[in-house]
């Protein structure tokens, strides 16, 4: 009985200790994108901040790029790269080189805004995201990738921009359902529905302070459980 109930108390403090080691075990977080990811992205500031306030701290960003200010100091290297296409990403074959210097085994891409403004279609976005998730795997086979269906646009000179960001959204979830697997899940990060171009940019397109919270909050969730799954 005594020697019964000493391998039960070792085996619940083995069990303690396994999952203490996993939830110190620290989740290198890629975010990807262009200059509402990067320049100066300060989503991704509040982000962190929310997961500080949530007590959820063994996170690392990693990026080729620093943060850039956003009034106080947080865990802000990033892949947000100003201009940038996905479609541009694939042509230059740049992803692989930022994945073999960083190691990400979470990937969150906010993509396809200068790609519609440069009328690339639905089709050859998420041809690019394809390439893309191949390149994550080669990486890392378990990675988890956050894909978002990117917030609208209006800006002055591309009146059917609008439209095509939908276009692009609508296509989406079909997509990441085509590449989900449960060794490497793809998880659609809905970025699009609450976001008001008139109240939450500054110029159609960027974020401003209203407009970073929302973001913050619609990557939370999502990056939490994919943090703790
Ligand atoms: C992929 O599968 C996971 C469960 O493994 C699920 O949570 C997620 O919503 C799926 N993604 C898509 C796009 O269906
Ligand atoms: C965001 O930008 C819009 C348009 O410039 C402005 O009306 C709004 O007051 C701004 N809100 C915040 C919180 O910065």
């Amino acid at each position: 009985m005594v020697a019964t109930h000493r391998l039960l108390s070792l085996l619940g403090v083995l069990a303690a200790v396994s999952i203490g080691a996993a939830q110190s075990t620290t989740v290198r977080i890629m975010p990807l994108g262009d200059s509402i990811t990067g320049s100066p992205g300060c989503w991704r500031a509040l982000l962190w901040r929310k997961l500080q306030t949530a007590k959820i701290t063994n996170t690392k960003f990693v990026g080729t790029l620093p943060a850039q200010g956003c009034g106080f100091t947080y865990d802000g290297a990033n892949e947000g790269h100003g201009g940038i296409l996905a479609t541009g990403i694939v042509a230059k074959k740049q992803l692989p080189d930022w994945l073999s210097q960083t190691h990400p085994d979470i990937v969150m891409m906010h993509l396809g805004t200068n790609d519609v403004w440069n009328a690339q279609t639905p089709e050859a976005i998420l041809a690019a995201f394809d390439a893309m998730v191949d390149w994550m795997r080669a990486s890392k086979a378990g990675v988890k990738i956050l894909v978002a269906q990117i917030i609208p646009m209006n800006p002055p000179n591309c009146a059917q921009c609008g439209a095509r960001v939908v276009a692009l959204n609508k296509a989406i979830p079909a997509w990441a359902a085509g590449r989900n697997t449960t060794e490497s899940p793809v998880v659609v990060v809905d970025c699009w529905t609450g976001f008001d171009t008139a109240k939450d940019t500054r110029d159609g397109v960027h974020p401003n302070d209203s407009g970073n919270q929302k973001l913050a909050d619609a990557w939370f969730g999502p990056l939490v459980r994919a943090i703790q799954g």
